[in-house]
């Protein structure tokens, strides 16, 4: 995975160099982006030497020397979208202040702009200066807009002055990064199946009885898994989305294809989490030639798909079963029933017709229904989040089955 540290100018720029080589432990790919005040402090030089890359320095070259170049003029958009976090350590009252504001004046703020990946300020400044209601409003700001801050330390500060204001300690910040990330390695030794997307069932060669789901939420389950260490087994209808890097990925069309993939490979997997939007029912007879169109109504006989879930719950050899309810009504009682009648340790119920929730977005807004009759309600969270918080539980309900 690749990140951007971004350099700002502070006495503790000096630990910037220490923070890299922490974060190439964790095999992350870092950028790092200096500040014109921060290479008072550092040099370009050091930095490169530790990532082997050309550090950026600024968008613009200075006045009255060579003009930039239009690679280094949209170079921040080309960094912007490679990027999986930003971080920026120290991270000064100034460019706190650019980014609570928008102010897009050089690179590494034109790159908070223009990034969409997390993004994780650890500050470090003079107590009075970290104090002042001016960084306090622009870290609420940005606190409330998402952003990750790594709270300043206690201590001695190089002003000479004793408070709030440290640059928190490398490793602090490698661990928040981790877990922004989601590299946890809590799942290692794992094998989770997981289904995706919606299924297809065909008509005749050209027509299909399909539904709203994107597989976000699946491909989201993935991603999160993997990077947690498990051996992740993805069983996906037809979607557009990217296959996450490092996972089997299994693609299959109709529900019946589904459930073979899902049944032969169950029994080796410690946690199935079916995401799928399956079919229930498919037509009751598949015609090999285009229906042609004729006069009057058309009647098409449909036949209940096998509920795959269900057979796992018959079957269970041991593993964890989480299911899911996509809902537009009565959502709790079918979440409750669904859990019983399906022989699951979980069920995951969101109300699709709520804004943000649901088919096709980023977010999803989800009540947990667990076996021991808790229910958890989560706020609106991204898709990734949200599977990161199922595997949370996934792994306490290990810990209390054991
Ligand atoms: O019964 P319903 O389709 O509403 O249940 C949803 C849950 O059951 C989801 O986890 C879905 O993946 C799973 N399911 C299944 N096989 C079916 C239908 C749904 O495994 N035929």
């Amino acid at each position: 995975m690749k990140i951007a540290l971004g350099v700002t100018g502070g006495v503790a720029a000096y630990k910037a160099a220490e923070l890299v080589r922490r974060l190439q432990q964790e095999k992350l790919d870092v950028q790092v982006v200096m500040t014109r005040s921060a290479q008072e402090f550092i040099t370009p030089l050091t930095f490169a030497a530790l990532t082997g890359q050309k550090v950026i320095t600024d968008m613009f070259t200075e006045p009255g020397s060579a003009p930039a170049n239009v690679e280094s003029a949209i170079e921040h958009i080309a960094v912007a979208q490679r990027i999986d976090l930003l971080l920026v350590a120290p991270a000064t009252a100034d460019i706190l202040g650019k980014f609570a504001h928008g102010i897009a004046q050089d690179f590494l703020s034109t790159l908070y702009l223009a990034t969409k990946a997390p993004v994780v300020v650890a500050p470090a400044m003079n107590v009075n200066m970290w104090e002042h209601e001016a960084t306090q409003r622009n870290i609420a700001t940005l606190r409330e807009r998402g952003v990750h801050v790594v709270d300043p330390d206690e201590g001695y500060l190089a002003c000479g002055m004793t408070g709030s204001g440290r640059l928190a300690s490398t490793e602090t910040i490698a661990k928040r990064v981790c877990d922004v990330l989601g590299l946890r390695h809590d799942l290692t030794g794992q094998t989770i199946l997981i289904t995706a997307g919606p299924t297809c069932e065909d008509i005749d060669p050209v027509r299909f009885l399909t539904n709203r789901s994107s597989g976000k939420m699946g491909y989201a389950l993935a991603e999160a898994a993997n990077r947690r260490g498990a051996h992740v087994v993805l069983v996906s209808g037809p979607t557009d989305l990217k296959i996450p890097d490092g996972v089997d990925w299994i693609p299959v069309r109709a529900t019946e294809e589904m459930d073979r993939a899902v049944r032969e490979r169950a029994a080796s997997a410690q946690v199935v989490i079916m995401a799928a939007a399956v079919s229930d029912y498919r037509p009751a007879a598949q015609h090999d030639k285009k229906l042609k169109r004729n006069e009057g109504s058309f009647t098409l006989e449909l036949e209940p798909t096998p509920d795959i879930l269900a057979e796992l719950g018959r079957e269970k050899h041991g593993q964890i079963l989480v299911g899911f309810a996509a809902e537009t009504h009565a959502v709790a009682e079918s979440a409750r029933g669904k859990l019983a009648r399906k022989g699951a340790d979980m069920i995951v119920a969101n109300d699709v017709t709520q804004e943000g929730a649901g088919f096709d977005t980023d977010t999803n807004i989800v009540t947990f229904y667990l076996r021991d009759g808790r229910e958890i309600s989560l706020p609106k969270l991204s898709k990734f989040e949200v599977a990161n918080q199922i595997l949370d539980r996934v792994l306490e309900i290990q810990k209390h089955s054991k």
